[in-house]
């Protein structure tokens, strides 16, 4: 049988997702393995771990390069890719949210700098605030404080990074978590190895 392939995304997510994937019962160990190996096969063969860019995840699954996946909903919110999200797995656990500089009030017309502008404009748009969403791929709370925006919109999971650079949360626009996603056609073709596994997780998360 072709090991079912599982792509997960580099990063701070890999930290949670083992020891959630062992109280499932699946062998975290090729997660854990400490080189730069991108497919890792499980011990028995039955899974292959393929490791990507955090926002690459959902595309090699809808493309079926990989059966299923783990990915942030912010993620799935910004690029509405055609996938089945069967399990919240619990762990990523975050908001998206509205920041602008302590106190400082936001003009008629902001500017927003985001990781994320289609959620930020649909957000901006739902209340009825033109706002000018300005795309940026990281450093998102540096664009007030040096007048690229006058706002951001961003995850916050700690707060820290908001409270370092003065910026003070104003709107929560999602609640975040990471998700399993599968492609379509695997979720029905696989369904032998994909729904076992799937309920396992379920169980894992409780
Ligand atoms: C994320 C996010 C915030 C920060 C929030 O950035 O974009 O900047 O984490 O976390 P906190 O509330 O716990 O401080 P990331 O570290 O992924 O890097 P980036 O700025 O390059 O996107």
């Amino acid at each position: 049988m072709k090991p079912l392939i599982v792509a997960v995304p580099k990063g701070r997510i890999l930290d949670a997702l083992g020891p959630l994937l062992e109280r499932a019962g699946v062998d975290a160990a090729p997660l854990r393995a400490n080189d730069r190996r991108l497919v890792r096969p499980s011990s028995d063969g039955s899974l292959s771990w393929v490791f990507l860019k955090p926002d690459d995840v959902p595309t090699y699954v809808e493309y079926g390069a990989a059966d299923i996946g783990v990915s942030g909903r912010d993620t799935l919110l910004e690029r509405r890719h055609d996938l089945y999200t069967p399990v919240d797995l619990g762990i990523g656990r975050c908001r998206l949210v509205v920041a602008a500089p302590r106190g400082r009030a936001l003009p008629d017309v902001p500017r927003v700098a985001t990781k994320y502008p289609r959620i930020a404009a649909a957000h901006f748009a739902k209340h009825g605030v033109q706002a000018e969403v300005i795309p940026v791929h990281g450093s998102v709370e540096l664009a007030p404080l040096v007048g690229l925006a006058h706002a951001i919109v961003d995850i916050v999971e700690t707060g820290a990074t908001l409270r370092e650079n003065d910026l003070e949360v104003r709107e929560t626009v999602a609640e975040v978590s990471t998700l399993l996603i599968a492609n379509r056609a695997a979720y029905k073709l696989r369904a032998a190895a994909i729904r076992p596994l799937v309920e396992r997780l379920r169980a894992a998360v409780g």
